[in-house]
């Protein structure tokens, strides 16, 4: 198992759009394995392939307490979403330190494989209807602060290139 290096808003990659997962083989396996890892390491409830620039359909998310029911979704479909919507704070592993509200509908109906390539329907409402969709947006290139005001989304990508100055001087 291997810690990956996350890739931070506004990296251009963010906005790659992932295609799906072929074969749930060893290097998926390895890279689900290395995804929890990192995820769990960073204290994030959710990470997304793309997010570690790997551009395939792939997410792993745990918003158990103790990290110890992870979630993996292979080639995931949102086959019913509620008009019913909820806003909630998130964050980002790719936006560290931002929180803001986003609107997204409080129930869906997911389809994915499951870490043994097994196919796998769940419903889904409250946190973990919002990470799923979180997390499926990256999947498409998108990060939730495109959800923002431009002008809010323009602060924070100042704030991010700032830091990311700052961090590559020291
Ligand atoms: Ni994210």
């Amino acid at each position: 198992m291997a810690l990956l290096p996350i890739l931070c808003y506004p990296d251009p990659r963010l906005h790659t759009v992932a295609k799906p997962v072929q074969a749930v083989d060893a290097r998926i396996k390895a890279l689900i394995d290395d995804m929890l890892e990192t995820m769990y390491d960073a204290n994030g409830i959710g990470l997304a392939a793309t997010q570690v620039d790997v551009h395939e359909r792939l997410v792993v998310i745990d918003i158990s307490e103790q990290h110890n029911e992870p979630l993996v979704l292979i080639n995931p479909e949102i086959t019913w979403a509620s008009t019913d919507k909820q806003v909630s704070d998130e964050g980002c592993l790719s936006v560290p330190g931002i929180y803001d509200g986003v609107e997204r509908s409080a129930a869906i109906k997911v389809t994915a494989l499951d870490g043994e390539g097994r196919s796998r329907a769940l419903d889904a409402q409250g946190i973990l209807a919002v990470c799923i969709q979180h997390e499926m947006d990256h999947l498409l290139g998108k990060v939730f602060v495109e959800y923002l005001s431009p002008l809010k989304r323009n602060r924070i990508k100042t704030k991010m290139l700032k830091a990311r100055r700052e961090t590559e001087r020291a």
